[in-house]
């Protein structure tokens, strides 16, 4: 049997990682500034990690949501601690887009509207729902399609208040920093005013925080720099440092019922475990702040480089936007200097990486980015 065949991939074969280093069947060291997509958020095979998922692998993998798991509550504990949400509610389940599945439909339940407003450029996931809300035609099918979503230009506070006027608007989804989207960070003032109508017409505020949540940006969510509280918060990626765990926080004005929202693996004691080695670690290692440091050095050092376009982002979420002649430069940092990146059209590098980055292995991404810029 062969996979099916869709994903571009680079002809290398990681085999072992340590922290941000990852290791090719070679034994070739490179330099992980991505992450594997945001993912790794404290570092391959970090001790404490491994060690949790060890011990609760030995005791127990998995049983169903229909006894009681009382790591689920230690780790709505932690994470209320860690994200200060603490009167919020968990619900966990296994991806990004399923994450916003669960946030965009509760809300649906909530105010018993259809209509979801999402942005030019927004990334959401790739199952019915999420991928309805995601603007990109080309990976939408035509069983995905629906009149239920309004897209509108990204930070337009004017075509947002146009858009609720009928009173028709269940939930506006937005990401703190578009990813995908090719990091561009959400105004304060139009998060604030996306609180503000949401109020006044009873609609759901979901911050999708799968790519810049977690701590990724310095702030435990990206959307905390605006000052206000979404009603759904969507996780993934970082929540499991590679375990696939995502999750939505619910506000407490939206109240459970049984059955509403459900799933087979969501929330598994192995997923639990990995989720609170996680924050632990976070809390721990002050991976927040190292986030906020690390990432404000390379944004100011990157902001030096006059063949930049432009430096966007927070903390440890970077987007470079380079020049058409420079659209070589993410290759030849692979292939010369054995460096990850990420990418975001048209010519954005995107940088991801663990957050306990190291100021030495910022340093070595500035040389070698210097480098190929000067070839
Ligand atoms: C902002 C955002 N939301 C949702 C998703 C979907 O997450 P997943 O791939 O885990 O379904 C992604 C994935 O890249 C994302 O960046």
């Amino acid at each position: 049997m062969n996979l099916f065949d869709v994903y571009p991939i680079n002809p290398i074969n990681i085999v072992r990682g340590q922290g941000s280093l990852v290791y090719d069947n070679h034994d070739t060291e490179y330099l992980d500034m991505y992450g594997g997509h945001a993912v790794i958020s404290i570092g391959h095979t970090h001790p404490h990690y491994v060690k949790r998922l060890e011990d609760q692998l030995h005791k127990l993998g998995f049983y169903s949501n229909s006894i009681e798991i009382p790591i689920q509550k230690e780790l709505a504990q932690k994470l209320g601690k860690v994200s200060g949400k603490e009167d919020y509610q968990l619900f966990l389940c296994n991806s990004g887009a399923e994450a916003n599945e669960n946030a965009l439909k509760l809300a649906s339940f909530y105010n018993g509207k259809k209509k979801v407003i999402a942005f030019s450029k927004s990334f959401h996931g790739r199952t019915s729902l999420a991928v309805a809300v995601t603007d990109n035609p080309k990976i939408v099918a035509p069983i995905n399609e629906t009149d239920n979503v309004i897209f509108l230009p990204w930070a337009d506070e004017a075509a947002l208040e146009e858009a609720f006027k009928n009173n028709e608007i269940s939930s506006v989804i937005i990401e703190g920093i578009q990813g995908v989207g090719g990091i561009q960070v959400a105004p304060e003032g139009f998060l604030q005013k996306t609180r503000s109508l949401c109020d006044q017409y009873n609609a759901v505020f979901i911050a999708d925080s799968v790519q810049c949540g977690y701590g990724r940006t310095g702030k435990f969510f990206s959307h905390d720099f605006a000052g206000v509280d979404a009603d759904i918060y969507s996780m993934a990626k970082g929540m499991g440092n590679g375990f696939p765990v995502g999750g939505i926080i619910i506000s407490p004005k939206i109240q459970p019922a049984y059955g509403m929202l459900g799933t087979t693996f969501g929330g598994n004691h192995l997923a639990c475990a990995a989720g609170l080695a996680v924050l632990e670690t976070i809390e721990q290692d002050n991976l927040l702040q190292n986030a906020a440091e690390i990432g404000g050095y390379l944004i100011k050092e990157l902001n030096k480089l006059e063949q930049v376009k432009e430096v966007r982002g927070r903390g440890l979420m970077i987007g470079i936007e380079l020049p058409e002649e420079l659209a070589h430069a993410r290759k030849e940092l692979l292939n010369k200097h054995h460096i990850f990146t990420g990418e975001a059209k048209p010519n954005v590098i995107r940088l991801l990486p663990a957050l306990n980055l190291t100021k030495a292995h910022a340093d070595r991404f500035l040389e070698a980015f210097v480098n190929v810029l000067n070839q």
